[in-house]
């Protein structure tokens, strides 16, 4: 299932977002990519040693943070440190692949597995060609190219590409997750029964049928979560 949240930074945080990118240089993407990526990842990212990283991080996760859509989405248990990407010119595209299923965190912090993947798009959609987010699901295919400061969130296990680039630049944050809800169908199932809920709440009010039913989410949330 794909989700799309929009204005998950609103136009001061675009406008911040991109001063520091502006003031940053770009490296291979290679590093991150899995032998299978490796293949056909043809991108540049922020490197580690970056001097805006950090804040950039900090401005993403925090903006992540206040958004309840993005919450009931994902069910974040651990969210990896958000990466940046730019394609443009000669590395302007990550051909079909899968995420890795497991990422090491730095340090000694062992691993998180990886069940959510989201991508947050910083370039406006105008100012560039082609880049579109391709995923394929149960359903089909999916091309995602959002505005700027709105984002998709989809599950790990599906293949999925950037479409090269054929004029401009597209740069964009993206990011891995461990679920508190590891499968997807069930994640699949809450996300719609709370946005249900949301709308029953709006159109009838707190009901005896709608806090009975609301009991029934967070009892099939606590049956399924993990921590
Ligand atoms: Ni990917």
């Amino acid at each position: 299932m794909l989700i799309t949240i929009n204005d998950v930074l609103t136009p001061e945080e675009l406008v911040t977002t991109r001063r520091l990118l502006e003031h940053s240089s770009w490296a291979s993407g290679l590093v991150t990519a899995g032998v299978q990526a490796a293949q056909v990842k043809n991108n540049q990212q922020l490197p580690e040693d970056s001097g805006q990283l950090s804040s950039l991080r900090r401005l993403v996760l925090g903006a992540l943070n206040r958004n309840a859509l993005f919450f009931t989405a994902a069910l974040p248990l651990k969210i990896l440190p958000p990466l940046f990407n730019c394609y443009a010119g000669h590395t302007n595209h990550y051909g079909q692949h899968v995420d890795g299923a497991m990422h090491r965190v730095a340090e000694g912090g062992g691993y998180v597995r990886v069940d959510v993947a989201a991508t947050l798009f910083l370039s406006d959609p105008d100012k560039y060609d082609g880049g579109e987010l391709v995923i394929e699901d149960t359903f089909g295919s999916h091309s995602v190219k959002l505005k700027a400061g709105s984002m998709v969130v989809y599950p790990s296990s599906s293949v999925h590409e950037v479409a090269p680039v054929t004029r401009g630049q597209r740069i964009a944050c993206f990011m891995f997750m461990q679920s508190m809800v590891r499968d997807p169908g069930q994640r699949r199932l809450l996300f719609d029964m709370d946005m249900a809920l949301l709308q029953l709440r709006q159109g009838v009010g707190e009901t005896a049928p709608v806090v009975s039913l609301t009991g029934m989410y967070h009892n099939l949330l606590r049956r399924w979560a993990e921590n």
